[in-house]
């Protein structure tokens, strides 16, 4: 039987890298995306995984997409919350909506999907949900109050719904990525960059595909002993 998978931001960068992953393991996945059709197209073209577009700060629109899925491939049984923006820049530069923006897609995104599947997996007794968190929740980065409160929201939120989905064989992990070779990351000024990259110990950034190994970890059937924990991905830059 194979598990169905969706990975939300799923068509590129690490949310690619997962999908990709999880379908070499025998997932079903879907690859939810937010905007970038193109990208998209180009992803299914190239992978065969099907993309779904919907809005994941948005919660009706969450528990429609899944319905969605549901429909398509059958019931849920692995999520992970990958989708992701950055509004960088320091506070007393930063409007309102680069705050709320950033807290409503990275961390509301978590409750509207693990919202629309959980009762799902407590149903079967089965689930297995991963939030990619981040090395600057854990640590903090200049630039990015809105970006580590969400991040640091979201270790607290996997904590708290791995106690509850505990009884029901319902599993949350984090992963916290520190620096990985993105197009997010790529849009960091090259020498903000240079001098964060001199601060990891492994000498690099790190690679999309380092990341998925970690979920395909967290996500497997007889990791059902890993519940509430944060795997720190980031090549040593920190140890948490
Ligand atoms: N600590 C202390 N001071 C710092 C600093 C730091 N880390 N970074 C910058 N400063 C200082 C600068 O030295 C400078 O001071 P002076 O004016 O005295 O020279 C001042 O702050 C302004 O710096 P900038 O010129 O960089 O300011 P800016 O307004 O042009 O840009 C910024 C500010 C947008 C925050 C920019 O510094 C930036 O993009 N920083 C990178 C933020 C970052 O790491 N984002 C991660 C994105 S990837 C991601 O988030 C994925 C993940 O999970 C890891």
């Amino acid at each position: 039987m194979s598990r169905v998978a969706i990975v939300t931001g799923g068509t590129r960068g690490i949310g690619e890298a997962i999908s990709v992953m999880l379908k070499e393991k025998g997932y079903k996945v879907a690859a939810n995306y937010g905007g970038n059709d193109e990208a998209a197209k180009e992803f299914t073209d190239r992978t065969g995984i099907p993309a779904y577009k919907w809005d994941v700060s948005d919660f009706d629109a969450c528990a429609e997409g899944v319905a969605k899925v549901e429909a398509d491939l059958g019931p849920v049984d692995v999520v992970v919350n990958n989708a992701g923006i950055t509004r960088d820049g320091t506070i007393h530069r930063m409007d309102h909506d680069k705050w709320q923006q950033v807290i409503d897609t990275n961390l509301g995104s978590c409750f509207n999907m693990c919202r629309a599947t959980i009762e799902g997996m407590r149903e079967r007794n089965f689930g297995r949900i991963v939030n990619i968190g981040s090395i600057n929740g854990q640590a903090g980065q200049y630039g990015q109050v809105n970006y580590a409160a969400a991040k640091s929201g979201i270790h607290g939120f996997t904590k708290a719904l791995a106690q509850e989905g505990a009884a029901k064989n319902v599993t949350v992990n984090a992963i916290a990525p520190g620096y990985i070779d993105t197009d997010m990351v790529a849009a960091v000024p090259a020498p903000v960059l240079e001098k964060i990259v001199a601060k990891i110990p492994v000498g690099r950034l790190g690679k999309a595909s380092e990341i998925a190994r970690g979920v395909c970890f967290l996500v497997a059937d007889d990791a059902g002993f890993v519940t509430g924990s944060t795997l720190s991905i980031n090549g040593g830059q920190h140890m948490y």
